[in-house]
């Protein structure tokens, strides 16, 4: 086993937005405690929430960023993997700028563990995400012998997570993959849930499969390395959660003073952070694993911000900062509609700006270029697109009633 380092070839044009499904929404309370479980594996006050799932369950494990003498949780991955009793051999994949930073320490703790790893960085960048860098892992698959017992581990964003996920989902017919997020939106959102895949030249995500990790394993630590620009397109997700689910998240955001940098938010709200967002994910997921009906209220903000991100070629705005647009235009259009207080729109604006996420449309942005991409959008059923929307913070709905003329006059307000 060793290391492989593979840069591709550039690859696919601007992707467009991923295909979803709909529907309306409960909405639960959220009760948070450390599983004394968690101790008793080892884990120093370390949170584990729980994904419920018919076929397979697995746990969310968040330590604590304010405990001081906790080992960093990237140094207990072999050990809890081990406790999987999963098979020998360990495929890490990750990119080189993470691999620098943290495989090693990965590599250590799972060799320590008695795992016979190999390891790979595929080139960073969403352009990446394609069949061609999967296809590069199969080969290292095949070179390693990897089995029906081995892993996949990922360790990096989305990118990666996505990718390593989808390359586990399909070799033999499915091998067990490991999340070991390293972005704060891999973390709260991408790394939970099961969802993988790459992108189609003319479709972001339009391939893939649903598989879930056996572990997803959050190190907070790894974030002190993170740019400010990711960490801030991680908080636009985390805001989201606050708007759809978790009132009570929203509210500890609105009380911190700053949100724009990791650094001035204080540890107990990072792990606050950390442990409702993934509550809230893992209870949608439980509830709805394959996006038959409540799973697309994750996708609130998404409507408009994929028409943006798609419109910007995905370089000029990144994910994040297009959620944080599609959130803005949301809440507005929820207010015309008469479902939502103008105060509660103007409550989540200010967070969105105080983290440094734009509220505006980018300059240049053609608004009817806006509305004909939301008619391509693959949540486009019967000519009619959908929306999350918000009735009140930590509520939303989903409706395909939104007449056009509403939007645009939002969009022009932008
Ligand atoms: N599967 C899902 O449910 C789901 C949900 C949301 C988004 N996604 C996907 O996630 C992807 C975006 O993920 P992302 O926002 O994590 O971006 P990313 O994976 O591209 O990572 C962003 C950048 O941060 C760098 N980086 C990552 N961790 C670092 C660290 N700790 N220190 C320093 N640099 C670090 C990476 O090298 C990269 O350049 C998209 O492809 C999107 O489609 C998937």
């Amino acid at each position: 086993m060793g290391h492989w380092s593979i840069s591709s070839p550039a690859s696919p044009a601007s992707p467009a937005p991923t295909p979803h499904s709909p529907l309306p929404t409960p909405h639960s309370q959220i009760a948070i405690e450390y599983n004394p479980q968690a101790l008793v594996r080892g884990w120093a006050m370390t949170s584990l929430i729980n994904v419920n799932l018919p076929e397979q369950s697995y746990e969310i494990a968040i330590p604590s960023v304010s405990y001081a003498n906790a080992p960093s949780s990237l140094d207990q991955l072999g050990q809890q993997m081990a406790s999987l009793k999963l098979g020998k051999k360990v495929l890490l994949v990750s990119n080189p700028t993470i691999f620098k930073h943290f495989g090693e320490r990965a590599i250590a703790s799972l060799t320590s563990a008695g795992f016979e790893v190999a390891s790979c960085t595929l080139p960073p960048g969403e352009r990446y995400k394609t069949l061609n860098s999967i296809q590069k892992l199969y080969d290292i698959a095949l070179e390693n012998r990897l089995e029906r017992s081995s892993t996949m581990v990922a360790l990096g964003g989305g990118v990666i997570g996505d990718m390593t996920g989808f390359a586990a989902a399909t070799w033999l017919r499915g091998i067990n993959v490991v999340q070991v997020p390293t972005t704060l939106l891999a973390m709260v959102d991408s790394a939970i849930g099961g969802k993988t895949g790459v992108n189609h030249p003319h479709g972001k995500n339009l391939i893939g499969a649903f598989h879930q990790p056996r572990l997803v394993l959050i190190d907070p630590e790894v974030l002190k390395t993170l740019p400010m620009r990711e960490f801030r397109a991680g908080m636009a997700e985390v805001i989201k959660y606050g708007v759809i689910w978790d009132a009570e998240l929203f509210a500890q955001l609105e009380a911190s003073k700053r949100l724009d940098q990791l650094r001035y938010v204080k540890p107990d709200l990072v792990n606050t952070i950390l442990i409702r967002s993934c509550q809230a994910k893992a209870d949608v997921v439980s509830k709805d694993e394959k996006e038959g009906g409540l799973r697309a209220i994750l996708n609130y903000g998404h409507t408009i911000g994929h028409a943006v991100e798609s419109l910007t070629g995905y370089r000029l705005v990144n994910h994040g900062e297009a959620v944080a647009i599609g959130m803005v235009a949301a809440g507005q259009i929820a207010v015309e509609l008469g479902m939502w207080q103008k105060e509660d729109t103007e409550r989540q604006n200010a967070l969105i700006q105080k983290t440094g996420l734009p509220t505006q449309l980018p300059s240049g942005v053609d608004i009817e270029a806006i509305i004909e991409a939301l008619q391509l959008d693959k949540k486009v059923k019967a000519g009619k697109v959908r929306f999350v929307l918000p009735t009140e913070i930590g509520v939303v709905t989903v409706t395909d009633e939104v007449p056009s003329d509403i939007i645009r006059q939002v969009l022009r307000g932008m």
